[in-house]
């Protein structure tokens, strides 16, 4: 029976998970849940955003509903993003982020563990010279462009590789050699590229137009994907419906919404529980429960979130109850 780490999180995460395992708990799957703790509050507290405990829960599970945690946005001495520290532990590559909307219909593949996320920053001249180093290999480039490869085979067969070569000729250079070559043993894809400014031009124009068939799949890297997936995401509705998965290569997946805690609505029961309810369907996708996967996500598509949390959910349970076979 599949076990499913639930980690709330901070803000708003403790109000959308809860309402994501609702559904899934209305679905009657076989499916069991324990809970875990990771966050800034964690932090606050036991001076550890991730701790050992959970790092083993989630070791000893099937699958992690992960919420949101408060980054803060300058450096606290001893604070790492969770997420990050998830993503790296379990070398979780490939984070896929799809958004639907106003005639657009990708999925963005995420290089989900180098390029600016390396953690490579020093400070020099006493602080006035700050270095991040772009840290991009051809192993990593090759295995997030095989699995875009293979996401776009099973959805309109069209591959853009997003890069900026033109300027990092070194690091995007590679990028972009090594996952248009991968690419190129796809015989039924149809492959293009695009550099990362005027593909979001074009994402921009194409939802103003009604139109979303230049793009299906978008296959970049780390930072360019987290800026990428967070436009298509405005684009097509908003953060309030877009879900995302981290998935590794040894079967771990960590599911969480792209949006993040949301401090300034938090507590107040009125945050929209579709993103984390469709990032909930990713999770019954990865285990296998598709038929029930595509059953939420219509359930949650014709619902609109009017303003309560506990009502969105209730009325997404109910829709879902009506399609029960
Ligand atoms: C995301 C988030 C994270 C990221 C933050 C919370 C570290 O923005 O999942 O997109 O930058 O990857
Ligand atoms: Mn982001």
């Amino acid at each position: 029976m599949p076990l499913i780490t639930v980690i709330h999180g901070d803000g708003i995460g403790m109000e959308v998970i809860p309402a994501a395992v609702e559904v899934l708990q209305a679905l009657h799957l076989p499916l069991t849940f324990q809970t875990a703790e990771a966050g800034f509050s964690t932090f606050e507290r036991v001076k550890n955003a991730l701790p050992r405990e959970t790092l083993a829960l989630c070791e000893a599970s099937d699958a992690i509903l992960f919420g949101a945690t408060q980054s803060p946005m300058i450096k606290v001495g001893g604070y790492q993003s969770p997420i990050l520290s998830l993503r790296r532990y379990f070398d979780l590559f490939c984070n896929l982020r799809p958004a639907q909307g106003n005639g657009l219909d990708v999925l963005i593949v995420r290089e989900n563990t180098e390029g600016m996320y390396s953690r490579r920053e020093r400070v020099e001249h006493g602080g006035n010279t700050t270095i991040a180093e772009r840290v991009i290999t051809a192993k990593a480039s090759e295995r997030i462009a095989r699995a875009a490869c293979e996401w776009a085979m099973k959805r309109r067969q069209k591959l853009t590789v997003v890069h900026k070569a033109n300027v990092l000729n070194e690091t995007c250079g590679l990028f972009r050699d090594r996952a248009l070559a991968i690419a190129a043993d796809y015989f039924d894809l149809t492959v293009d590229e695009g550099l990362i400014d005027s593909t979001a031009m074009h994402l921009a124009q194409d939802a103003l137009n009604g139109d979303g068939s230049r793009y299906d799949v978008i296959v970049t890297t780390n930072l360019f994907g987290d800026i990428l997936s967070d436009l298509v995401a405005g684009l097509t509705g908003g953060l309030g419906i877009a879900p995302s998965a981290n998935i590794g290569a040894n079967g771990h997946g960590v599911f969480e919404p792209v949006h993040g805690s949301a401090p300034d609505i938090a507590g107040q029961g009125i945050a929209d529980p579709r993103a984390a309810i469709l990032t909930a369907a990713m999770l019954l996708d990865e285990l296998g429960y598709s038929a029930q996967a595509d059953r939420v996500r219509a359930a949650t598509r014709e619902t609109a979130h009017t303003g309560s949390t506990p009502k969105t959910t209730e009325a997404i349970i109910e829709r879902i109850s009506q399609t029960a076979s």
